[in-house]
């Protein structure tokens, strides 16, 4: 039995309501508009909301607020207006509005990953979080692409995920999701953590959701002054990340390319210590992304960059990525260049190479969005989906076991 919240054009909900009943489900509202059932969520608590995907009754908000609770949203469609409306916002769980119920049914009792709110997963994971660092060398090798989206990857597996800025150099990640930069972000973390004080209720102040249907995740923006780089100390960077994978079931973090020891920048020991954000990060990562360029230039800089890597990092932590792998730059078959190279002058024979697809990469510019959002096809998509599932998470076996059929029931809203 699931709890039904209907939006529907009165002649759909008619056709549907005799199947409805007959599934043994309960519809708690019958509304009118998107803003009638975002105010109805927590009070009537449907397990799913089934909408007219027409701009009347489905956008962005309710999308997001749908999926903060863990609610299912499902869009049934009538012309390509709508269909365009619900592909614009995301909304994959789209049928046709003369749909039967039996096609309508499957979304409602079964088979979707609803992403659980941080709450939840750290109730039923109570083991640290596993930390990735992504880093890579000067020349804008894609830090921040990688980070953002194996975060969204991560998140759309059904983990509870905290993606962090902290690239000394960068603050790219708020522009990168249409997030505020000048709210609290790592920095103020690293700050309460100094002083003991990051705990559970911050850690949600702080935190700025990036919303999207069963892959929503937590983002710490990075800094936006250079006034709060003593905020960035290698202690407190630890703390905090210490407190947020206290929280979480994976923390993503993008860092700065150097490598440089900033006493070897400065005599002054009270400056501040531009990459101490980069090294406690590294420090802290189970596992290190390393990201070069797929160009002579980028590969040579990756192979450098990785010979100072492996002297903070073991090399079982690291796993190499060439990005924008290219013919243009590197001649036919630029996959076994590359391949060649990284084996020939660093020993690496198993690295990941991801495709240049500058038409996904701008896309998710543009909108602000990640791959995942606005070009789930890509080839730049599907092969970090590829990284994400097959090196970074457990075996599909306890992956599918952790992921939970339904919504948690939420009879207590009900009084
Ligand atoms: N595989 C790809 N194909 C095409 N464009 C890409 C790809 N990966 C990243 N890009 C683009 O390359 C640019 C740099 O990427 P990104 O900002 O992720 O790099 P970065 O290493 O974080 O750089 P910075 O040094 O500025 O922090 C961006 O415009 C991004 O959209
Ligand atoms: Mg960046």
């Amino acid at each position: 039995m699931a709890r039904l919240a209907f939006a529907l054009d009165p002649a759909t909900e008619d056709r549907l309501l005799a199947d409805v009943v007959e599934h043994g489900h309960v519809i708690v509202a019958r509304l009118l508009a998107w803003r009638d059932v975002l105010e109805s969520l927590d009070v009537l608590a449907p397990d799913v909301v089934i909408v007219g995907a027409g701009r009347a009754t489905l956008n962005e908000e309710l999308l997001a607020a749908c999926d903060e609770r863990g609610i299912r949203l499902v869009a049934l469609a009538g012309d390509d207006s709508e269909r365009a409306n619900a592909a614009q916002i995301g909304l994959h769980e789209v049928l046709e509005r003369s749909a039967a119920w039996n096609e309508i049914e499957p979304l409602v009792s079964g088979g979707i990953t609803v992403p659980s709110r941080l709450g939840d997963a750290t109730d039923r994971a109570p083991r640290a979080a596993s930390v990735i660092a992504v880093w890579g060398p000067a020349g804008a090798p894609g830090r921040t692409t990688l980070a953002v989206n194996l975060a969204a990857e991560i998140a759309a597996a059904g983990h509870a995920v905290a993606l962090v800025d902290a690239d000394p150099y960068g603050g790219a990640v708020a522009p990168s999701l249409g997030l505020l930069d000048e709210a609290p972000g790592f920095a103020s973390a690293c700050r309460l953590a100094g002083g003991g004080a990051l705990d559970r209720t911050e850690l949600e102040r702080i935190a700025q959701r990036y919303s999207a249907p069963r892959a929503s995740f937590d983002v710490f923006t990075g800094l936006v002054g250079p006034s709060r780089w003593p905020e960035l100390s290698h202690d407190r960077v630890t703390s905090a990340l210490e407190a947020i994978r206290g929280w979480v079931e994976y923390v993503v973090v993008d860092t700065g390319f150097s490598l440089e020891r900033d006493e070897e920048l400065t005599s002054d020991q009270f400056a501040p210590r531009r990459n101490a954000a980069t090294f406690a990060a590294l420090a802290a990562a189970d596992r290190v992304v390393a990201v070069g360029l797929a160009d002579p230039v980028g590969l040579s800089r990756l192979l450098r960059g990785h010979g100072e890597l492996v002297e903070l990092v073991e090399a079982e932590r690291i796993d190499v990525i060439v990005n924008r792998v290219r013919s243009a730059a590197l001649g036919i078959d630029a996959h076994s260049q590359v391949r060649q190279t990284l084996r020939r002058f660093a020993g690496i024979t198993d690295a990941t190479l991801l495709p240049h697809d500058g038409r996904a990469a701008d896309a998710a510019i543009l909108t602000a969005r990640t791959l995942r959002d606005v070009a789930p096809r890509s080839p730049l998509r599907s092969a970090l989906r590829t990284y994400a599932l097959d090196a970074l998470l457990p075996a599909p076996e306890s992956r599918r076991s952790r992921r939970f059929a339904f919504p948690p029931m939420r009879r207590a809203a009900m009084g």
